[in-house]
């Protein structure tokens, strides 16, 4: 009677840890969501598989129901692996999966996995830190729960570089508070798909960005080292002429 949350990573199903391939191996059921590569699916052949994707807008009543499944699945079974995109604890209500499963005496294990925040923009050659560019940076919802009462997200942050998840749908929006604290000319790199071969990069800056087309999921990075990966960029397609 163990559940363990278990990271997938970003997408490229390489990126997943040699921990979670061990930990599906010997799961008997994998409740697992949408982002999630279904190739890694494929450790746990044999378990029995749940499928709990989230639709957007539907995320409160859903992750309640989510919850129960996995008390369900913890109460009746050796070894649950909750199988989730990236880090289980990054933007992945794995605290709160945790949480319920803890007052219902279930135990819960964690097993970290390779978050799009960095794995992203690392497997594409953006730093997000960079020595004498970049000293911090900073994780950033684009989608606060919009039932909250105060805004949380203020985008004030003082960091070097500001990396934004779930940040597709309020992008003009949040962009705009963005350039009352930030010069409108700071560069932004978008990342679709990062990791997978549909992986798209648009290039830009504060102020043009939200005109690209950008499609979900996909990360934002603001700061001055996307200008470093401009140049990463320039020396790669020389090294290939
Ligand atoms: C609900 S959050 C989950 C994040 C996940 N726990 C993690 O650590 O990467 C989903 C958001 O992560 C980002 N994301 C996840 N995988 C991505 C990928 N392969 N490329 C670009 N962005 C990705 C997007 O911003 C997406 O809206």
């Amino acid at each position: 009677m163990v559940v363990y949350l278990v990271g997938a990573g970003p997408g490229d199903p390489d990126l997943v840890t040699l921990k979670a391939i061990k930990t599906l191996k010997k799961a008997d059921v994998v409740v697992y969501d949408r982002l999630a590569n279904e190739e890694i699916l494929n450790y746990a052949n044999g378990a029995e598989m749940i499928y709990v994707g989230k639709r957007a807008g539907a995320h409160s009543k859903k992750q309640d129901e989510i919850n129960e499944i996995l008390i369900q699945q913890g109460k009746k079974h050796g070894v649950v692996v909750r199988l989730k995109g990236g880090d289980p604890f990054v933007f992945g209500r794995g605290g709160e999966e945790m949480l319920a499963l803890l007052k219902e005496g279930i135990s819960v294990e964690l097993v970290p996995g390779v978050t799009s925040a960095v794995g992203v923009p690392t497997t594409a050659g953006l730093p997000v830190t960079h020595r004498g560019v970049a000293t911090s940076f900073t994780v950033v919802t684009g989608h606060e729960d919009p039932t909250k009462k105060d805004k949380q997200v203020k985008w004030n942050y003082n960091a070097d570089t500001i990396i934004i998840l779930m940040g597709v749908a309020n992008l003009e929006e949040n962009i705009q508070e963005i350039m009352e604290h930030k010069d409108p000319k700071t560069p932004v790199c978008v990342i679709e798909n990062g990791t997978s071969p549909d992986e798209r990069i648009v290039l830009g800056t504060l102020e043009d960005i939200h005109q690209k087309n950008i499609n979900p999921p996909a990360l934002v990075i603001i700061g001055p080292v996307v200008d470093v990966f401009r140049e990463i960029q320039n020396n790669r397609s020389e090294d290939m002429a």
